[in-house]
């Protein structure tokens, strides 16, 4: 029974450094060009669902297909991050609030 605990602590350690190994913070980060930046004040006016919407009216099969390895794309904001809400003054933009 006891060895059988040490297995499961042993491959529970191992899950969590796999996780750990692949943080969400390489996924592309959301470019901070005057498009998106604006889509950055939605999100926190009106939240996820909202401004995930809006990335579609560009990034559609039409106007700006994903690559066809795109990992399943319902939500975006899910891995793809705003650089500045996620690390706060770590930006080379001088002029935030
Ligand atoms: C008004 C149109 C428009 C909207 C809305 C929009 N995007 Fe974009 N996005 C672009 C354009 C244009 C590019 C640049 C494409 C390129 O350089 O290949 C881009 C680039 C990106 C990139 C980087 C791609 C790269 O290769 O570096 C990501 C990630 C991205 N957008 C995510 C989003 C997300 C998430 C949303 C919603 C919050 C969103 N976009 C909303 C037009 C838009
Ligand atoms: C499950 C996580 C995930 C979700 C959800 C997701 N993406 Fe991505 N996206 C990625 C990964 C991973 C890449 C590949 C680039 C990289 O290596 O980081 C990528 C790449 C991109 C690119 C670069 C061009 C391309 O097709 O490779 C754009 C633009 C983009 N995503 C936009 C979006 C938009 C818009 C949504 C919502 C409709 C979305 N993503 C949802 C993980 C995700």
């Amino acid at each position: 029974m006891k060895k059988r605990d040490a297995l499961f602590v042993a491959i529970a350690a191992i899950i969590v450094l796999v996780l750990w190994a692949a943080p969400p913070e390489t996924t592309l980060k959301i470019p901070l060009d005057d498009t998106h930046r604006e889509l950055q004040a939605t999100l926190e006016r009106e939240g996820k669902k909202a401004t995930e919407k809006i990335c579609r009216t560009c990034h559609n099969e039409k106007d700006l297909p994903l690559s066809k390895d795109h990992p399943p794309k319902y939500r975006c904001l899910f891995c793809h991050k705003f650089p500045e809400s996620d690390q706060k003054g770590d930006s080379k933009d001088s002029t935030k609030k």
